[in-house]
């Protein structure tokens, strides 16, 4: 019923997510290949980009109410203020630079993961690409730039690609790693095509992208640590952030909330699959 609910406010008013508003194949997170991956590991190790606010602090806070949970919350710009994330942070949470838009700035973050991580024997459980942008949201096919496409990929692409990367390149990624690039309703065609009319050119299209990119990761990552990674691309909903703006329907907390529930039960099953915040598949 809550469901039916959400599809008819979606419908009216949805931005970022329009995903309510088609027809999904319904699997449900308990329907997910279950391998109850997270208690498998005493101490379990994520990365969270974009930790600084939005859907990155609230899953940093989520994590961080866990004492257990050790937590790399990488920001874009420590220079800035960053008092909410020190609020939520625990004392296994490490605050530390990653501009995703930069090759440079991800190799120093990987770098500094390795140095903490390495000499405890850690490794990465969860990598959360979560860090992402919607620039020009107003250009359409018709009136895209260079620039506007260009730096949408940038951050929302080829940023989870070379983090991901990275940290392989560092031996950081446990062999049984859960990674969720951060996607959106408008990265699915099929929700795209139900749009009318259609929205934020340049982002969708670098979501679609990044949902590419999950399948591609689906296999090399995989292929590269032996066989139980699990990578997986997900839309949050529309959320009340600085990027849904404040006419979203759901709060961080039961976005957050439904993905890590979603994650804790990824199985092998999943790996290259497409998730809503509830659990259930969104077609590509
Ligand atoms: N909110 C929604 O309704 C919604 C719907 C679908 C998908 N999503 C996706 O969910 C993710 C989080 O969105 P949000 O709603 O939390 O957005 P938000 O409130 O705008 O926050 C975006 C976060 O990404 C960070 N970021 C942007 N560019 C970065 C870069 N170059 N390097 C590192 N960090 C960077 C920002 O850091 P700064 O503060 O330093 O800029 C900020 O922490 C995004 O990938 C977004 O596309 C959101």
């Amino acid at each position: 019923m809550r469901e039916e609910q959400s599809r008819r406010r979606y419908n009216a008013t949805d931005f970022l997510n329009p995903s309510h508003s088609t027809s999904f194949s319904s699997v449900k997170a308990s329907h997910l290949s279950q391998t109850h991956h997270q208690t498998s590991h005493k101490m379990p190790v994520y990365v969270v980009t974009g930790a600084n606010r939005g859907l990155g602090l609230e899953f940093t806070r989520q994590l961080a109410s866990n004492p257990s949970n050790t937590i790399l919350a990488t920001v874009r710009a420590p220079e800035t203020d960053l008092s909410d994330l020190h609020s939520i942070a625990s004392a296994t949470t490490h605050i530390l630079p990653c501009d995703t838009s930069s090759a440079t700035s991800i190799s120093a973050f990987a770098t500094s993961a390795a140095t903490l991580l390495t000499p405890k024997d850690l490794n990465i459980d969860y990598l959360l690409n979560n860090a992402g942008t919607n620039t020009a949201p107003s250009q359409t096919s018709l009136s895209m730039t260079a620039e506007a496409l260009s730096q949408n990929v940038q951050i929302n692409v080829l940023g989870p690609a070379q983090v991901t990367a990275h940290l392989l390149a560092q031996n950081l990624l446990s062999p049984t790693v859960r990674i969720v690039n951060m996607s959106s309703g408008l990265g699915s065609m099929s929700v795209s095509l139900s749009i009318t009319p259609r929205k934020c050119a340049p982002y969708s299209i670098s979501k679609a992208g990044l949902n590419a990119l999950t399948v591609q990761q689906s296999g090399e990552v995989r292929e590269k640590l032996g066989g139980g990674a699990v990578v997986v691309c997900m839309d949050p909903g529309w959320v009340k952030t600085r990027m849904g703006g404040e006419g979203a329907v759901l709060e961080a907390e039961e976005s957050i909330g439904g993905m890590l529930a979603c994650v804790h039960g990824l199985g092998e099953g999943d790996n290259g699959r497409f998730f809503t915040y509830t659990g259930k598949e969104v077609p590509w």
